[in-house]
């Protein structure tokens, strides 16, 4: 079919938290698919940051590591600038970072709601706001926000984190609309539990790993490589009329 294309070569894609799980994966694959690759990760994980640009050069292709805490703007612009400076433009971002407190609704303090909130969705939308003003120069741009299952189901001892799921979808939406004009595609991808580091202790829990497998149709755990795909649809040209999205990666989860 004329026109469909999933190629990235050529692209800037700047991945935030890629110095590990989900993010490193998403890192590997889109360098898999051709493009130049920013990680980023916060100041005391550098080596992990360093670790995943290594690899993506493995690939053929082009990285650096940014130190990035989503919660300082100044960082974020900061980030923003040396990307422009190394690369001279970015076409993809994907918010991956993200943090999660477990805690019963009733013993969560306000510095455990500000804790997650400030990373999963006031980092989010200044890190997207900050690269969305070099894409809008451009013209055009594709941002994909990790959201989760649990931005669209209820979860016990989530709260804060189902709220801020829910809220990076609703953003998307927001964004999507806003800024059509410009060329720049806004969507998200809402995963199922993928095993982790964030999920590890999940997994070990019988109770847990009953549950997950009673509400996913599909009977496999779910890795972090599992989201690749969904990412490559959204930053290629094939996803050009899709915009305000949540793809759900989650193996039927919330189907049912
Ligand atoms: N693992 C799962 O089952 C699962 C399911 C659905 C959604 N998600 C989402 O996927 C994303 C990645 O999760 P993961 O499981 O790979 O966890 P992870 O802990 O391995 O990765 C999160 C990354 O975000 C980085 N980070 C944390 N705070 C930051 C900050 N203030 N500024 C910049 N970076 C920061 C961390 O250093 C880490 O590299 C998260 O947004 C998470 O909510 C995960």
């Amino acid at each position: 079919m004329a026109g469909l294309s999933f190629d990235l070569t050529g692209k800037v894609a700047i991945i935030t938290g890629s110095g590990s799980g989900i993010g490193r994966a998403i890192a590997l694959g889109v360098s898999q698919a051709g493009a130049n690759v920013v990680v980023t990760e916060l100041p005391g994980k550098t080596d992990a940051a360093i670790e995943t640009a290594d690899l993506v050069r493995k690939e053929g292709k082009e990285a650096i590591s940014v130190e990035l805490d989503v919660r300082e703007i100044n960082s974020v612009n900061l980030m923003v600038e040396k990307v422009i400076e190394s690369f001279g433009r970015v076409d993809i971002l994907v918010n991956n970072a993200g943090i999660i407190i477990r805690k019963k609704a009733i013993e969560i303090l306000e510095k455990d709601w500000d804790c997650v909130m400030d990373v999963n969705l006031k980092g989010l939308f200044f890190t997207t706001q900050s690269v969305a003003r070099e894409m809008i120069k451009k013209g055009s741009g594709k941002i994909i926000n990790i959201s989760s299952i649990n931005g669209v189901i209820g979860s016990d001892e989530r709260a804060s984190y189902t709220a801020s799921k829910a809220g990076v979808i609703n953003l998307t939406r927001t964004l999507a609309a806003e800024w059509a004009e410009y060329g720049i595609n806004v969507n998200a991808i809402g995963p199922t539990y993928l095993l982790t580091s964030l999920t590890k202790s999940l997994f070990e829990d019988d109770d847990f790993k009953e549950k997950y497998f009673e509400r996913q149709s599909i009977q496999r755990i779910g890795r972090p490589e599992d989201i690749i795909g969904a990412v490559i649809y959204l930053a290629s040209s094939a996803s050009d009329l899709v915009t305000g999205h949540t793809l759900m990666v989650d193996g039927g989860w919330t189907s049912v």
